[in-house]
């Protein structure tokens, strides 16, 4: 028999009622914390308008890697933007064959530059110190350090030789640095700019990128290298961004994850670089496409412990198919 307070309520109902306002009120606040995100989020990504890069930051652009996937699609986007190019590559006959279709798809209404740099050789100070020198002489305003490679096949770490690891901290990591390095002092004097760091899921969406893992780690790398660079130099007028992009359908995509062709949520790297101008000059890391924040929203639910074992998982079903 439940004793009766003189309100006729039971005991135990009379002291929970302080707590439930209390409880409902703090969740209210964290749905409202979510919705308010979602918001801000849908009108960011739907409604923000893009900035004028030409007037915002200069009339040139720098790609690096630009000769195919992503680097080619944010060349042509920039193009048709009105933007100068100096364009950055390894293989020349590429390089002159993209300069003519920019040229004659904007009417030769932009200047091409193109200059060839393998940012895996050891020695590559004289192609910085040219790219040093136009972003000095020119008004570079954007940077597009999209250069970046990865493993021929999925391999543990002991099984990678120097010769490819090396390789790639050199085009990831000490390409992003020089480049970096060459063209922020002309953007100091000018006052203005825009540095686009290619990024990837590998390293920020995922916990671990296991059977790629130096490639995931390079990507830290550039994160962290953007991250810092914002907060620096944003008293210079200079934005600096890391773009994180899941997959996209390109040559390395196919390569790694067998992907041979764009999807919803594997965009083409067009798809990907009109989304991706749209976000220049905002966030100090953004995820442009739409399609893969969604991703990211779902993976932020999926316990670590998971996603490391599924991504072993797939790392192993990759080496199985090239074997050592
Ligand atoms: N695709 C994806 O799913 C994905 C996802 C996340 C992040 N990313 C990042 O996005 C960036 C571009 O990737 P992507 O998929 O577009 O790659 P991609 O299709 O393989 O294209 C790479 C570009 O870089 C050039 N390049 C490669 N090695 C070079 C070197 N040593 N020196 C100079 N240029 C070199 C290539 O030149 P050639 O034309 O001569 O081969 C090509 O133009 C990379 O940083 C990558 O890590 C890609």
């Amino acid at each position: 028999m439940i004793k009766k307070e003189p309100n006729n309520m039971p005991y135990a109902c009379n002291e929970q009622l302080p707590w439930i306002p209390l409880i409902s009120t703090i969740g209210f606040l964290i749905l409202l914390g979510y919705f308010i995100s979602l918001i801000i989020w849908f009108s960011n990504t739907f409604f923000r308008p893009p900035k004028y890069l030409r007037k915002h930051y200069g009339s040139w652009a720098i790609v690096t890697g630009c000769t195919d996937g992503i680097g080619r699609a944010f060349a042509r986007k920039l193009a048709r933007e009105g933007l100068n190019l100096i364009l950055v590559s390894r293989s020349p006959d590429k390089l002159e064959q993209l300069s003519t279709e920019l040229r004659l798809a904007t009417n030769n209404r932009i200047l091409v530059h193109i200059l060839v740099l393998d940012f895996s050789d050891k020695d590559v100070s004289g192609g910085v110190r040219e790219i040093e020198e136009m972003a000095w002489n020119l008004d570079v305003g954007v940077l597009i350090n999209n250069v970046g490679i990865t493993y021929p096949a999925a391999r543990f770490f002991h099984e990678v030789d120097e010769e490819v690891w090396t390789k790639i901290v050199r085009v990831n990591v000490k390409g992003t640095l020089r480049v970096t390095r060459a063209v922020l002092p002309g953007m100091v004097r000018r006052g203005r700019g825009a540095v686009v760091n290619i990024g990837s899921g590998a390293a920020i969406v995922v916990p671990s990128h296991p059977l790629f893992t130096i490639y995931a780690a390079t990507k830290a790398f550039v994160d962290q290298l953007s991250r810092s660079l914002h907060v620096e130099y944003k008293h210079h007028g200079i934005d600096v961004q890391c773009q994180v992009p899941l997959y996209i359908a390109t040559k390395m995509a196919s390569k790694v994850a067998s992907i041979e062709s764009s999807s919803v949520f594997v965009p083409s790297p067009e798809d990907y670089a009109e989304a991706a101008v749209r976000h220049i000059g905002y966030d100090s890391r953004c995820m442009p496409y739409w399609p893969h924040l969604v991703q990211w929203f779902f993976a932020r639910l999926v316990p670590d412990s998971l996603l490391d074992s599924w991504r072993l998982s797939l790392g192993l079903k990759r080496r199985a198919k090239t074997p050592p």
